[in-house]
């Protein structure tokens, strides 16, 4: 492990998280408030919701606004030490939904919030990358010194890809010109509580079904094999690498590599909900537009994050799908009570 790792520091910080109100975000905003940290969130609410951060009342300030107008309601003697950016247009189906939007918010906000950073005070800066930026490398297991490979540009699917890679030379960029102390994570599947099915997440999907006695439907043959990771692991180490310096201006996975089929996957969660659905598989071409192409395995190395810090999971697969379902069920007998 690095020399200079160093523990987060444990006096209040102000911390700014942009999509705070999203999944992997709120996460991060319950982690930094028991830290004792003081948090601001930026977050549109467009895949995102106010609710996921209700909880915590005014102790949080949330600007609901798109990123670079509420970076505007932000005045320039309030300092951070430390930022986030986790805001983006997130999930296949958007992505095939509306493509110039999605690409707009990837590229334009993380600019915006790169120069917010630089304009104030340079504090350490998060950005979030993704496993789609390897694209479709021809090796199981990604590692991020490997080749990128995308598909032509007249598959859309491609551009979610392209765009989180100019986020991350942006923020590499940032660091060479500016001096900006980035890390920059490639997020592999991340699970848990609060994620949506509804843009085509694979867990949340399986779990809704199954708490519906539904088909489960696997596309393919089901083969093909992810590694998911619990969201609460993934923000753990997330403070740990903003306060190691030598992790500053690299890029890095960060997610589980304990591989898993999707067809594995639709049995554990159909098992540990005590579900009686049953397993449809799908045809690829009756759920994605032609030319959609799938990755047969993916897989982190983890061997760069592991050398600058400490990194395990306290999450098994089985605990991840029961607190998902726990959500998910909890959530749907406020709806029907409500009506
Ligand atoms: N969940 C995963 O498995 C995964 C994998 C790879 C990368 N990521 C990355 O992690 C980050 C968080 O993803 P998530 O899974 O929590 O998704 P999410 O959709 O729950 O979170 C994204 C948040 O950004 C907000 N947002 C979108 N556009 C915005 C804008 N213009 N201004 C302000 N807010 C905006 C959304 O409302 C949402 O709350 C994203 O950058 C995503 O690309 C996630």
């Amino acid at each position: 492990m690095s020399s200079t790792t160093s523990e987060p520091t444990s006096s209040p910080q102000r911390v700014l998280i942009t999509g705070g109100a999203g999944f992997i975000g709120s996460h991060l905003v319950d982690q930094s408030l028991r830290s004792g940290h003081e948090v601001v969130v930026i977050d549109n609410c467009s895949t995102g919701s106010a609710t996921n951060i209700a909880h915590h009342g005014d102790r949080v300030r949330f600007i609901e606004n798109s990123l670079s107008d509420g970076l505007n309601q932000i005045e320039s003697d309030e300092p951070f030490n430390l930022i986030y950016h986790l805001a983006a247009a997130v999930g296949v189906d958007l992505v095939l939904k509306d493509p110039i939007g999605s690409i707009r918010t990837n590229i334009q906000q993380t600019d915006a919030i790169l120069e917010f950073a630089r304009e104030h005070g340079r504090p350490p800066t998060f950005i979030a990358s993704s496993s789609e930026v390897y694209g479709k490398p021809g090796v199981s297991v990604f590692s991020e010194e490997d080749d990128s490979i995308y598909g032509p540009t007249s598959i859309s699917r491609w551009s979610y890809a392209h765009a989180k890679a100019i986020d991350e030379y942006l923020a590499l960029a940032y660091t060479a010109q500016h001096g900006l102390p980035v890390v920059v994570a490639r997020f592999f599947n991340t699970v848990g509580p609060r994620q949506l099915g509804s843009y085509g997440m694979v867990l949340p999907r399986f779990v809704q079904s199954a708490l519906n006695n539904q088909p489960l439907r696997v596309f393919g043959d089901g083969q093909q094999s992810r590694c998911f990771c619990d969201v609460r692991d993934v923000v753990a180490v997330l403070p740990k690498l903003m306060a190691c310096s030598d992790a500053h201006g690299k890029v890095m996975n960060i997610g589980s590599d304990r591989s898993v089929s999707i067809q594995e996957l639709a049995k554990r969660v159909i098992e540990v909900t005590g579900s009686e659905s049953t397993i449809e598989h799908v045809d690829y071409s009756d759920a994605y537009p032609a030319g959609f192409e799938d990755l047969r395995h993916r897989k982190p190395d983890l061997t760069r994050l592991r050398s600058f810090v400490e990194f395990d999971y306290k999450y098994t697969l089985d605990d991840t799908i029961r607190d998902l379902a726990e959500v998910l069920l909890a959530e749907s007998n406020v709806r029907s009570g409500a009506m």
